[in-house]
């Protein structure tokens, strides 16, 4: 391969990425490296997708294997990884079903249209209206950007598809305004809100969204694309509230890596997608799947999970530590390892950050004012200690300390 430099990505990518001033060449576990050689501390994992680190040995096994066996084949035919991934989703969630997309955008895009499609057949085609939050995020296609409550996402894009509306996270009585049994036919939240600035909904609220959709034959959609997969200490964050949805989407962490989305259901809902009414080129192809099923097996075990409470409670630990000295922090929130530091100075986000990456340790924002964190759930404690080393040394740039 010729070299390339960080210049020749503003000269032959489209500008919708701002990425870091260095070109990324290569991964091992929570550390990653520039091409200048210099090493960086990962506490971003890919934007909660390297669940288990950069090129973990078990998952890099499974992608080889695979890659000697099938790599694709279309959805002619079906194969051995997707049912095995398939049948290991439906045995560990609510689900009876399972769509396999491309990305997390896809699969809201597969289960927003699964909605419609319901409420359609059953109810007629009035009952048409998907109800989500403002401050939510859903994806990238038209419809995802439509259903998620950030306007900056869908201005200049339109027209847009039609009958969404959007309330205050956290607020029943404005759902409750809302909702009916005459229009509504899908709820769709973020158990907790990634994008949008790691905001947990509250017990209370989950509890009575599934309520009011119960009490108006809406369907109930929890978008996990972030929260999923083991982020949280459980498989699916819904799993912390004793409340089931009616159709659950996930990405990221469940390909560990590699290009995945799933979109579940139970079976009174599934049973409406019927041959040619939706579907992918490229989901369910076996080397995707091989990788999901890997990445199922690696995560899905009751110490693992366990674990990234322990490994929360170091973070959680390290950012009180960080708040005495720095007196920074609002609020650090979140469930997990997916954790929010809302900074008191919003205005010195970008500094903080980039400080962070020139001291050698990658964090994410969220919103604009919240320092993000979603690295590898097997992160070790080493890590985590030199990365919050790094992250102090930044914060003793920015406040002069
Ligand atoms: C909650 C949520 N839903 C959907 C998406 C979109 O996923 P993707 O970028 O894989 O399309 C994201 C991505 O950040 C997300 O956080």
């Amino acid at each position: 391969m010729s070299k390339v430099t960080r210049a020749d990505f503003d000269k032959y990518l489209m500008g919708v990425y701002c990425p870091a001033p260095f070109v990324a060449v290569k991964g091992s576990g929570s550390r990653f490296w520039d091409d200048a050689g210099k090493e960086y501390v990962d506490f971003g994992g890919g934007i909660a997708v390297n669940v288990v680190g950069h090129c973990h040995p078990e998952i890099v096994s499974a992608l080889e294997e695979q890659a000697h066996k099938l790599w694709h084949i279309s959805n002619y035919m079906c194969t051995e990884p997707a049912i095995t991934l398939a049948k290991h989703l439906v045995e560990s969630t609510f689900a009876d079903k399972v769509f396999f997309a491309n990305s997390g955008g896809e699969a809201n895009e597969a289960a927003l249209k699964l909605a419609r499609r319901y409420a359609f057949e059953k109810f007629g085609k009035e009952k048409s209206q998907i109800i989500s939050f403002y401050n939510s995020f859903h994806g990238r296609t038209l419809f995802d950007v439509t259903v998620g409550g950030q306007a900056k996402y869908c201005e200049g894009f339109g027209p847009l598809p039609g009958d969404i509306v959007h309330a205050d996270f956290n607020d029943l009585e404005q759902l409750k305004s809302l909702i009916s049994k005459e229009k509504t036919c899908a709820v769709i939240m973020e158990p907790i809100q990634g994008e949008g600035g790691i905001l947990p909904a509250t017990e209370e609220f989950i509890k009575g969204v599934r309520q009011l959709c119960d009490e108006n034959d809406a369907l109930l959609i929890f978008d996990e694309v972030q929260t999923g997969f083991g982020r949280t200490g459980c498989l699916y964050a819904y799993q912390h509230y004793q409340v089931e949805p009616d159709i659950l989407t996930s990405a990221k962490g469940l390909g560990a890596g590699i290009a995945i989305g799933a979109m579940m259901a139970k079976d009174k809902v599934a049973s409406i997608f019927k041959p040619g009414l939706h579907g992918t080129t490229f989901g369910s192809n076996p080397l995707a799947t091989s990788v999901g099923c890997k990445s199922f097996e690696l995560v899905n075990r009751p110490e693992f999970l366990k674990d990234v409470n322990v490994k929360a409670d170091l973070f959680r630990k390290h950012y009180a530590e960080l708040n005495a000295k720095y007196d920074c922090f609002k609020e650090v929130r979140g469930i997990g390892l997916m954790i929010g530091a809302e900074l008191k100075d919003e205005t010195l986000l970008k500094k903080i950050t980039s400080e962070c990456l020139n001291q050698g340790v990658f964090v994410l924002t969220a919103g604009h004012s919240v320092i993000r964190t979603v690295p590898a759930l097997n992160i070790t404690t080493d890590d985590i200690n030199e990365g919050f080393a790094r992250f102090d040394k930044a914060l003793s740039v920015v406040f002069g300390k």
